[in-house]
């Protein structure tokens, strides 16, 4: 049993606040389901500890980091080498030790465009708006623009954090606070609805109805966001496949397996 314990690789997911991270749980879970001897936890850091943590990815006593809010950018600084994706979002969500180089990579992207596929939502040709600008819409972004959405609008309350996003994709549309127009999709990528009686206050009226409104928020599981539209008549959709799909990519560039997504993990995150 010591001798197990000694070779169980680690992994973490870090962040701040990380309480309610539902990370190890799912890696976890998968983890068991394939026999692998490894173990999940999350880490509470200061942007201080990066360094020190990072080292310990190259040192390989630590075999896999998950990074959310608020270091998947200031975490590039302390990486050996990006992916395409993480370089083109500047924004790291999964780090590995490639070739002996700590190495940052972003499965948000590729989390977001199956939660689509899964829905069969075709964002292309679609005009989209996008809520917030918080740590995943740089992901969001790229990923819509990879399925060729037509026409991407933005807003955000402190509109500077909207421009920095400009300075990315530069095709992106930035509108003033609040101000809609008819979309295909709304994306809620703002914090506003994880209390659950926090509300936008935005008017959502000059839009048809069986459009698609997104929040990137799974708990709760309907946020006032969704249930609105889907009182207007809208399709809803929350934020726990893509959820899922960014874990489930991680996974398998750590333990090379590919886990199985089924009923159990998605009630897993139910609770
Ligand atoms: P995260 O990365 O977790 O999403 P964040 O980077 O703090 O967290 O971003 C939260 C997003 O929610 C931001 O777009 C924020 O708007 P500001 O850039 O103006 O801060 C948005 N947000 C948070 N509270 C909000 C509120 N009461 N009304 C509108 N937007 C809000």
């Amino acid at each position: 049993r010591i001798f197990r314990k000694i070779y169980m690789k680690k992994y973490l997911v870090i962040g701040n606040p990380i309480q309610h991270s539902l990370s190890p749980l799912i890696h976890n879970y998968w983890i068991k389901k394939n026999n692998i001897q490894a173990i999940y936890e999350k880490e509470k850091l200061e942007k201080g500890d990066l360094e020190s943590l990072i080292s310990k990815v190259k040192q390989g006593k630590i075999h896999g980091v998950n990074v959310t809010v608020p270091f998947k950018k200031d975490v590039i600084f302390y990486l050996e080498k990006l992916t395409l994706e993480a370089e083109n979002t500047q924004s790291v969500n999964t780090i590995y030790l490639d070739n002996n180089k700590v190495t940052g990579h972003n499965t948000d992207i590729d989390g977001f465009g199956l939660a689509m596929q899964d829905i069969k939502f075709d964002v292309s040709k679609k005009h989209i708006l996008i809520v917030g600008a918080g740590g995943v819409v740089p992901s969001i972004i790229y990923s819509l623009i990879k399925m060729r959405a037509y026409k991407i609008y933005l807003t955000n309350r402190t509109r500077e954090k909207a421009e920095d996003l400009k300075k990315l994709f530069k095709n992106l549309i930035i509108l003033n606070w609040g101000e809609t127009q008819n979309f295909d999709m709304v994306i809620n990528a703002t914090s506003v609805g994880l209390n659950t009686n926090d509300e936008l206050n935005l008017d959502f009226s000059k839009i048809e109805n069986n459009k698609l409104f997104y929040d990137v928020i799974y708990n709760p599981k309907e946020t006032i966001f969704l249930k609105n539209a889907k009182n207007l008549g809208n399709k809803s959709e929350n934020g726990k496949r893509m959820f899922i799909h960014q874990a489930a990519l991680a996974f398998k560039i750590w333990h090379g397996v590919q886990p199985k997504i089924d009923r159990e993990v998605e009630n897993l995150l139910d609770k």
